[in-house]
């Protein structure tokens, strides 16, 4: 946990050393103008003359070839979600406002996971009573598939997606997700170690457990062949395999893969179990349904502007993949909660999914194919909804919002 005493100690000990001590040599910088030697040594006189040589090489051009398409300005209409050609180190002028707009609410929304107190979790875990054999096992897979789901997130971003969509406020906003999964990554770490549990069995519950195993390398499929460093898109089928990773990974994993697991902990959390781990998830599903719903922006603003790609084939194979996650993630479901508990069951669980399913597929411009399907956790979207301030479980709260807070002096 951090602590800002030590903190202030440390630093406070830091400005009782002296700057200089006394049998330290004076910095080159710091001595009299007459002690500084006239001729500098050969060696390093080639190397100047080399580096300067190597920086003439700019000015001809050899040189212009490499800013070779990123020479002159850039106009807003140059920008496109994908094989743009503008230059892509140039961050303004904006075109994808929502993307620039979500990279400032997600660094409003930071947060740590030492920030969150875990005592009462540890007290719980480690005693005989307070949790069944089913809440356990909840607690173990759920961490289990989490711990590893992000960093399969993560990979595909920095792996595949960032190189991909050539536009640079969407590539401000993946650079902040991928911190944002690096802390979800921390996050489950945190707890595990926390909590005591066997790091082996829970990290390789995504290749031994069948239920976590099957959604795991269901994502994988389609992370292979875009993360090759020889792809390239620029063709139909390579456009589209870009955009079957967008809902793959948008969509299925981030959009359904994690809805049984979150509800699952935040249900304990309700109940006054766990719930420094709960805390953790409330966070990680408002960073979630960030990610979500900039996926849905990426994948409906490639589809405007090459709706060539959006054909009937292309959506039946979207509407296709959103049913075979679901599917997943209602075995997920069984496998997990084999009895009802903690006030839901498998079949609440499904419907659930269903209904989050249909949100997918009309978030893409599909038609729903569960029909009926309502919402049984109601709850769910008011967590997701909750600002910081108002933390649900009423633990030590930092608002990062307000930077004027931190004292330089
Ligand atoms: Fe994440
Ligand atoms: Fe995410």
């Amino acid at each position: 946990m951090l602590n800002w005493d030590d903190y202030n100690e440390s630093e406070k000990a830091q400005k009782a050393q002296p700057i200089i001590k006394e049998d330290e040599p004076v910095k080159a910088q710091e001595r009299p103008e007459e002690s500084i030697p006239e001729h500098v040594p050969a060696a390093a006189g080639e190397r100047a003359k080399q580096a300067k040589e190597a920086i003439e090489v700019l000015d001809t051009k050899e040189g212009e070839e490499e800013l070779d398409g990123m020479s002159g300005r850039v106009q807003v209409d140059d920008k496109a979600m994908i094989n743009c050609r503008a230059d892509l180190n140039q961050l303004v002028p904006f075109k994808y406002d929502w993307a620039w707009q979500k990279y400032l609410d997600g660094s409003a929304n930071h947060w740590m996971p030492q920030e969150v107190n875990m005592t009462a979790d540890i007290a719980l875990w480690k005693s005989n009573e307070g949790l069944t054999e089913d809440e356990r096992t909840i607690v173990m897979r759920n961490l289990g598939f989490f711990s590893t789901a992000d960093s399969l997130v993560a990979n595909n971003l920095v792996l595949a997606i960032y190189r991909l969509i050539t536009n640079p406020e969407c590539r401000q906003y993946i650079l902040r997700q991928s911190f944002e999964e690096a802390i979800h990554t921390h996050a489950y770490q945190y707890c595990i170690e926390s909590l005591g549990m066997d790091e082996g069995e829970i990290f390789n519950m995504y290749r031994e457990i069948p239920s976590v195993a099957k959604k795991a390398s269901w994502g994988l499929k389609y992370t292979k062949e875009i993360s090759d460093p020889g792809f390239v898109t620029g063709t139909d089928e390579t456009d589209k395999l870009l955009l079957k990773n967008l809902i793959a990974f948008y969509c299925v994993l981030e959009g359904i893969f994690f809805y049984c697991g979150f509800t699952q902990i935040l249900s304990m959390g309700r109940r006054n179990k766990m719930t420094g781990t709960a805390e953790q998830f409330q966070y990680i599903l408002r960073d979630e349904s960030m990610h979500l719903n900039f996926g849905i922006d990426m994948i409906n603003q490639i589809k405007i502007e090459n709706p060539h790609l959006w054909d009937e084939q292309m959506r039946q194979e979207a509407a296709q993949m959103i049913l075979e996650g679901t599917e997943l993630e209602i075995q997920y479901a069984r496998d997990t909660m084999p009895r009802g508990i903690l006030g839901m069951n498998a079949g609440m669980m499904e419907e659930y999914l269903q209904f989050i399913a249909n949100r997918r597929l009309v978030q893409i411009g599909l038609e729903e194919e569960f029909e009926g399907a309502t919402n049984p956790f109601p709850w769910m979207s008011e967590i997701m909804d909750l600002r910081k301030e108002k933390n649900f479980f009423e633990t030590r709260v930092i608002e990062y919002q307000t930077g004027g807070a931190l004292s330089w002096d």
